[in-house]
């Protein structure tokens, strides 16, 4: 059997579904690898890197026809969708919410489709959770750029010139990327507070020696996937009262509020940036998904009043290596159950959760 992998478009996407050390563990359960030109050279790694590892660089045509499992980090592109053909496998983040149109039409045709996103969050899964990698990077890199974005100093320094305070961060959603955002900020210094609708956070929260602003009087707002649940008018009125005060003392918000499938929720409205200090900086981890803050503008830095508003589409696209490394172990890991080695061939097993979540169908 041969899986394949083709060149993203690189315009949006620098990261990659297979890294040349994955290369040799396809090789090692008995597949094939193929791989289109100049695959990875934008990474620094060149085709001789994965030829050396046992891949084989074919064209981009040669490599979609060939290959009975497609993996990618993307929806193929809709020329390269055309090509596909009936009982090929097509695997990546193939975000089943915008592409419901194309997936539908590829599916009619036999082509089996499994979107790593919709991996259930069991312990079975955890190897090939490729939201909780990227996600992790992300907020360690939200960070990042925003401290370097931030025209003060982040940890306190008592000098003989004079004191210089710890800058005060809020992060907003401490699932997987807020609480690496807090662990990221907490290491260099910084002063944080967090909040999340899911109160099973503020415990994640403080241990990262964090302060969970709770709303108050608020239920436990979790799905039992262990997901957000949308807020209720009442609760939304709280939660503006609640970050409207702190916002006033804080320098630096990283946002991550999620809810999956939806639009992100607003949390920081026009008028909570208004009270903020001028140099404030926020960083909006949700901007593809709309962005928690009212001003957020994809790929845009967004100035009102001196408040810096950043908006990332694809901040993985800025530590491309490490979120491909992690990304290419996920799609291994997730080939690898699906792949019967006895047999030699895929197996498409509805019955095991991990399969039938991923399947569009
Ligand atoms: P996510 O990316 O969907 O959302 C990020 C965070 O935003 C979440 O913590 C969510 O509760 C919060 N949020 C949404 N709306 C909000 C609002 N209006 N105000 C404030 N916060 C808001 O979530 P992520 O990071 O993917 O984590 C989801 C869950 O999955 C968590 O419970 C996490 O612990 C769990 N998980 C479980 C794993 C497992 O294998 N068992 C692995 C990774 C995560």
């Amino acid at each position: 059997m041969i899986i394949g992998s083709i060149s993203e478009n690189l315009n949006l996407e620098q990261r990659v579904a297979i890294t040349p050390d994955i290369v040799k563990k396809y090789k090692s359960l008995g597949l094939q690898v193929y791989l289109s030109k100049d695959y990875a050279t934008h990474l620094g790694i060149s085709d001789k890197n994965y030829e050396t590892e046992g891949a084989s660089i074919k064209s981009i045509d040669e490599t979609i026809s060939a290959s009975d499992a497609i993996l990618q980090m993307n929806i193929l592109s809709n020329e390269n969708l055309d090509k596909l053909k009936k009982d090929q496998i097509l695997v990546g983040v193939l975000d089943p919410y915008n592409n419901e149109k194309k997936l539908s039409e590829i599916t009619k045709k036999n082509i089996k489709c499994f979107s790593l996103e919709l991996l259930p969050r069991i312990t079975r899964a955890q190897s090939m959770d490729i939201l909780s990698s990227q996600a992790n990077l992300a907020g360690y890199k939200a960070v990042i750029d925003s401290f370097a974005y931030f025209q003060k100093a982040i940890p306190m320094m008592m000098t003989a010139a004079g004191t210089i305070s710890a800058a005060k961060v809020l992060v907003v959603g401490a699932g997987v990327a807020g609480l690496q955002a807090i662990a990221t900020a907490k290491r260099m210094g910084a002063i944080v507070f967090a909040t999340d609708v899911r109160m099973a956070s503020k415990e994640q929260v403080e241990s990262l020696g964090g302060k969970f602003l709770t709303v108050e009087g608020s239920e436990n707002l979790e799905t039992e996937g262990g997901y957000a649940k949308e807020t209720t008018d009442e609760f939304k009125q709280k939660q503006e009262n609640l970050l409207r005060e702190t916002l006033k003392k804080i320098d630096i918000v990283i946002c991550t509020a999620l809810i999956p499938g939806k639009k992100a929720p607003i949390i920081i409205k026009k008028d909570m940036i208004d009270v903020m200090t001028s140099g404030s900086v926020i960083y909006d981890l949700a901007a593809s998904q709309g962005g928690n803050s009212e001003l957020t503008k994809e790929n845009s830095i967004i100035d009102s009043n001196g408040v810096k508003i950043m908006g990332e589409a694809n901040i993985l696209n800025k530590l491309p290596i490490s979120a491909s490394n992690l990304y290419a172990k996920n799609m291994f890991n997730f080939i690898n159950n699906l792949y019967d080695e006895k047999n030699n061939s895929f197996n498409i097993n509805l019955e095991d959760e991990i399969i039938n979540k991923t399947n569009f169908k």
